[in-house]
């Protein structure tokens, strides 16, 4: 294939502030090297059903502050198929889009994946979720915005939970990874951090506390992650705790979805500017099948299979961290 000419963009999956900074770095880079650029609305879906509008530098105007994201997002089952893929592909050809940039986590990206293979259309990620579980960058788009979303929020929490001398669980989001509960945790001041990567056990967690009510402290916050694997959910951990020591009033406060919006940090839409240009420049060099990403401060670029497949593992030294400051 010659040079590309016209390159589509699309978020999918759980959308996360910075995505709109992402959209914008992708058209204004295209139009700085005269290549097309196509809005696809509602990722997967869209693309099936041709949701397709032409974008230039002045429609992305007014959105680096904003969050959410202007192209929408959706989980398509239809894209799942080898039928919807069939319909996919013959939407992309009609509208002559001959490279894709895609921002959104794991489950866009292994769309991605079957897609090239099946039908060798150059395919470029960009990491957007505030999970950030994606192996290949260390940080993906809104997790940063996430982590002070909810650093704010427990700082709230904190006020009131001194004022009545309560011990509070906060459920923050990470349903397979710790990221948001380890470093909010630690930001916040948290007496414990409950993360799936790392099954404390009731009886540590029991004896934590224990310590930290001898040890003078008159309320306390633990914040738990959504797929923590200590067993029971952040209410049964609640009673469960409460039972065990009548003389705590315990509260729980779930952050949800609240986590996902707000404008981004700007960390965050500086990281999405960089991983943006990279995308389409990998894009017009041929390039495939690859994720842009940041390590030790610089963009880089991983497999996207890798990037999928590869098993991120908790940073220990934070583990430590969080054990130390939380005496
Ligand atoms: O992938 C990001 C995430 O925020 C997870 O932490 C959470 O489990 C999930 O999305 C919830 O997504 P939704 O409500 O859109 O299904």
């Amino acid at each position: 294939m010659g040079k590309i000419k016209k390159i589509g963009v699309m978020t999918s999956g759980g959308d996360a502030p910075g995505m709109n900074a992402a959209i914008r770095a992708v058209v204004r880079a295209c139009s700085y090297h005269n290549v097309e650029c196509v809005g696809i609305y509602r990722g997967y879906q869209g693309i099936i059903e041709g949701d397709f509008e032409e974008l230039t530098p002045r429609s992305v105007r007014n959105i680096i502050n904003k969050g959410g994201t202007i192209l929408k997002s959706a989980r398509s089952k239809e894209f799942r198929t080898e039928e919807g893929r069939k319909k996919a592909n013959e939407q992309l050809t009609k509208a002559g889009i001959q490279g894709l940039v895609l921002i959104g986590g794991d489950g866009t990206f292994t769309g991605g994946v079957i897609f090239h293979k099946e039908y060798g259309l150059p395919c470029i990620g960009i990491p957007g979720t505030i999970d950030n579980d994606i192996a290949g960058t260390s940080h993906t788009i809104g997790y940063d915005t996430a982590l002070n979303t909810v650093v704010e929020a427990i700082d709230k929490i904190r006020d009131t939970a001194s004022s009545h001398n309560r011990l509070f669980f906060v459920e923050v989001m990470g349903r397979n990874a710790g990221d948001i509960a380890l470093y909010s945790g630690i930001g916040a001041g948290a007496e414990e951090i409950l993360i799936p990567e790392e099954n404390l056990g009731l009886d540590r967690l029991l004896e934590s506390l224990k310590r930290s009510k001898r040890s003078g402290k008159s309320s306390s916050i633990v914040v738990v992650a959504e797929g923590d694997k200590i067993g029971k959910n952040v209410f049964e951990l609640a009673d469960y705790v409460e039972e065990h020591f009548p003389e705590y009033d315990v509260r729980v406060s779930v952050l949800g979805h609240m986590q996902r919006g707000g404008n981004p940090s700007c960390f965050d839409r500086v990281l999405a500017s960089r991983l943006g240009i990279k995308a389409v420049d990998l894009l017009l060099e041929g390039k495939t099948n690859l994720m842009v990403g940041l390590q030790n401060g610089q963009v880089t670029t991983t497999n996207l299979e890798e990037a999928i497949k590869t098993v991120r593992t908790v940073n220990k030294e934070l583990l430590r961290v969080g054990d130390i400051v939380t005496m």
